[in-house]
């Protein structure tokens, strides 16, 4: 039967006699489903494991900070932050149809981690044969690998992987869902700050913008997702909400009325839901006034945004993330 205890030392083993002697990379996302399994690989072969950090640049606010202060701090793994925005930018360039938005993503986080690859063998520290990612069982059934499932939408770490991969994949947490990863982080000893976090996609806001994804518009996104943060915090609904994705219907303008005049600019989408796994999902009857703080801020602070909408769909029909 199933324990925390049982899951680390089975898989901890099985991490081992896979590895052997040879060197891995983890992606790390920011997110709780990497951070355990960075942690478990991390607890199966310790330093021969370097973990790397993708900046795509389609990450929140503050987001990249938090995972090189909070998670080194915890862990004290080897850690490589790159750079890529601009790579990631121009390969979304003019890109609006969503897989093809998550197929690209996916790839581009596979180059980058070759490329980490070659600098970390080039520092003689040995060849790296593995790549660590943090894929959940319904990471698994919902881009198509369950058996008899269709593929809804295609993860970025699981339909969105490239072809010619040249790594071997470890992914221990490929049998789990969400509330046993975070009580499995809890044994490893990993902070309140990473194992409650609320889920954010790995390809980011970018599967956030209805429409191509530009810099500004990836900007624009990033203050009205604080917004939203700031004020959900306030209220105290962390723990009630198991995220609230904010959406940017680039593609969509709407008239306002603004401070002296018309305005012809976007809507915002809120879409806070309740779940247990995020295989369903209702959406969270949230208090209105903290609704009501949310739109005021977003529209008075966040440039081109004249209207707030709240997302009412259940999942199914509607899946969590717009795209
Ligand atoms: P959907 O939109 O499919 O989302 O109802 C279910 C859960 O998965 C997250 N999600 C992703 N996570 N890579 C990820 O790491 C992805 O490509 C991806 N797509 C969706 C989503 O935020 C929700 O928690």
């Amino acid at each position: 039967d199933w324990t925390t205890g049982s899951v680390i030392e089975e898989q901890v083993a099985a991490i081992r006699e896979q590895v052997g002697g040879k060197r891995a990379i983890c992606g790390l996302s920011g997110g709780v489903d990497s951070a355990v399994a960075a942690a478990l690989v991390q607890k199966a072969i310790g330093s021969q494991l370097t973990c790397v950090y993708v900046d795509h640049g389609l990450m929140r606010k503050g987001e990249t900070e938090q995972v090189e202060k909070d998670f080194v701090a915890a862990t004290g793994v080897q850690l490589k932050v790159v750079d890529a925005s601009e790579r990631f930018l121009s390969a979304l360039a003019g890109v609006s149809d969503p897989e093809e938005k998550r197929k690209i993503i996916g790839r581009e986080f596979i180059r980058v981690f070759e490329q980490a690859q070659a600098e970390i063998v080039a520092e003689g520290s040995g060849d790296v044969e593995f790549l660590v990612q943090g894929t959940l069982y319904p990471d698994v059934v919902e881009s198509g690998g369950g058996s008899g499932t269709a593929n809804i939408k295609s993860h970025h770490n699981v339909g969105g992987l490239p072809e010619d991969l040249e790594f071997q994949l470890i992914e221990p947490l490929r049998k789990l869902f969400k509330d046993e990863v975070r009580m499995v982080g809890q044994e490893l000893g990993l902070p309140d700050e990473i194992v409650q976090r609320q889920p954010f996609p790995g390809p980011g806001l970018g599967i956030r913008i209805v429409g191509e994804v530009t810099k500004d518009r990836l900007d624009l996104l990033r203050e009205a997702d604080a917004i939203a943060r700031e004020e959900l915090t306030a209220a105290g609904l962390d723990r009630d909400i198991w995220q609230c994705p904010v959406v940017l219907l680039a593609d969509v303008r709407s008239v306002g009325v603004q401070g002296d005049g018309r305005t012809y600019g976007h809507p915002i989408v809120l879409r806070p839901v309740s779940s247990e796994d995020a295989m369903t999902a209702d959406w969270t009857r949230m208090p209105y006034d903290v609704l009501a703080k949310i739109s005021t801020r977003i529209t008075n602070e966040v440039a081109d945004v004249n209207r707030v909408v709240l997302d009412v769909t259940s999942k199914p029909p509607g899946t969590i993330e717009w795209e």
